[in-house]
């Protein structure tokens, strides 16, 4: 473990105890490059809190091309209630373009979900993340049995670039999901009308289904897959 590490620990000791607030506060005074990945559901909670911190708070978005029409428009929302800027990022039109040539447009039904995330996700990701010294996601604990164990700050090895650091914020980790939602209620917060709809955890569309009472947030995503297999490689650190 490298002294660095170490600091990150102990910096994540203190930090678990702290509000998203305050770690959010932490995250964007000590990165200038830092940004939101936004995926268009509750962790619009996120950007409430941040914009209040920085207004100009950089935030992207993988589109997938394969979103909810109700996510699409919730981003635009969420752009015009915050009057931020939303960075939309595209995966490389001929990636998908082959994906879907040779295996047509649900092959994760098939065989899983690794590669059609790994082009439509992934790659858009690294790419954006190359750019950046930090970024802050919606992580939380309570959303899978992958996360039970996430930092609230940690030294994201698989997406930075050679030779330097990458640190990644998790704020709302040990937020429930009623104390993100009462959250959002308490600020009238915009949210995805997906929500309404019987919807908990969302993703693309073809991977993501409402729930029924007592079934866990994460049963409507890769429904046909294993809980523990339930990581799109955005976080698989959390493997
Ligand atoms: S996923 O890995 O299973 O798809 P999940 O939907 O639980 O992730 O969201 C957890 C966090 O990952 C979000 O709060 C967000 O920070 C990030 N994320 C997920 N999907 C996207 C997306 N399409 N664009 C940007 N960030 C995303
Ligand atoms: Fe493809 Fe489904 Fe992954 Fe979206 S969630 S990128 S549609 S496999």
């Amino acid at each position: 473990m490298t002294a660095n590490t170490i600091n990150l620990l102990d910096l994540d000791r203190e930090l678990q105890n702290q509000t998203p607030q305050k770690i959010l506060k932490h995250a964007i005074s000590q990165f200038d490059k830092i940004a939101i990945s936004f995926s268009g559901a509750e962790d619009v909670a996120l950007i409430e809190m941040a914009v209040g911190l920085r207004r100009d708070i950089p935030i992207f978005c993988l589109d997938t091309g394969r979103l909810h029409a109700e996510t699409y428009r919730f981003i635009e929302k969420v752009r015009k209630h915050y009057g931020v800027r939303i960075e939309v990022l595209s995966p490389n039109g001929d990636a998908v373009s082959k994906l879907v040539a040779e295996k047509g447009l649900f092959s994760f039904y098939e065989d899983d979900h690794k590669e059609c995330c790994g082009i439509r996700k992934i790659e858009p990701l690294r790419k954006k993340l190359l750019t950046l010294d930090a970024w802050i996601t919606g992580q939380r604990k309570d959303q899978s049995p992958t996360r039970a164990e996430i930092p609230v700050i940690q030294d994201d090895k698989l997406f930075a670039r050679a030779n330097e650091k990458l640190t990644k914020f998790n704020p709302l980790a040990n937020w429930s999901s009623k104390e993100v939602w009462d959250y959002i209620r308490m600020c009238e917060a915009p949210y995805n009308e997906l929500h309404d709809k019987g919807y908990i955890s969302i993703g693309c569309e073809p991977c993501t289904r409402p729930v029924g009472p007592g079934q866990h947030e994460r049963e409507g995503r890769w429904w046909w897959e294993e809980a523990t297999k339930k990581e799109c490689g955005l976080h698989a650190d959390n493997q």
